[in-house]
């Protein structure tokens, strides 16, 4: 009986999911009351970082594409390593390869200045690499 209960809840769950569709969307305009100039300060760094090293835009988006690769888009790329824990910033593929974690740590400090605790370490690589495919084109 409990099963069968289940199995119905579940059904309907997973019926709804189709009907109504996700909450969880990503969006452009996710920081337009939290932290209205995003946009303008990471840009305002990425174009400082782009004098000095104009592969810059294409390093943050193999960042954010190597932080997304393991179990989804988390900042996990930018941890080092702990007792007993190799990171993913040392693992293997990304070891001596990635790069352009100084620019991602000046775009979160700037972003603590002006918004403390909002924009999150995973959406920086993302806004970072979506700029930096506009600064180069
Ligand atoms: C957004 O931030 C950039 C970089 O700090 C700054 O140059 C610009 O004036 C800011 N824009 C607004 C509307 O605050």
């Amino acid at each position: 009986m409990f099963v069968s209960r289940f199995a119905v809840v579940a059904a309907l769950f997973l019926i709804s999911s189709f009907v109504l569709g996700c909450n969880g969307q990503l969006t452009y305009t996710f920081y337009s009351s939290s932290c209205q100039n995003v946009s303008g300060v990471v840009r305002n760094i990425l174009e400082r970082a782009q004098q000095s090293d104009v592969r810059i835009g294409a390093k943050l988006i193999r960042l954010h594409f190597h932080d997304c690769f393991v179990n989804g888009c988390d900042g996990s790329i930018l941890l080092d390593n702990a007792d007993g824990i190799e990171s993913e910033k040392d693992a293997g593929p990304n070891k001596d390869s990635a790069d352009g974690f100084d620019v991602v740590d000046d775009i979160k400090t700037a972003l603590e200045n002006v918004c403390p605790g909002v924009v999150s370490c995973a959406d920086i690589l993302a806004l970072a690499s979506q700029i930096s495919v506009t600064l180069v084109s």
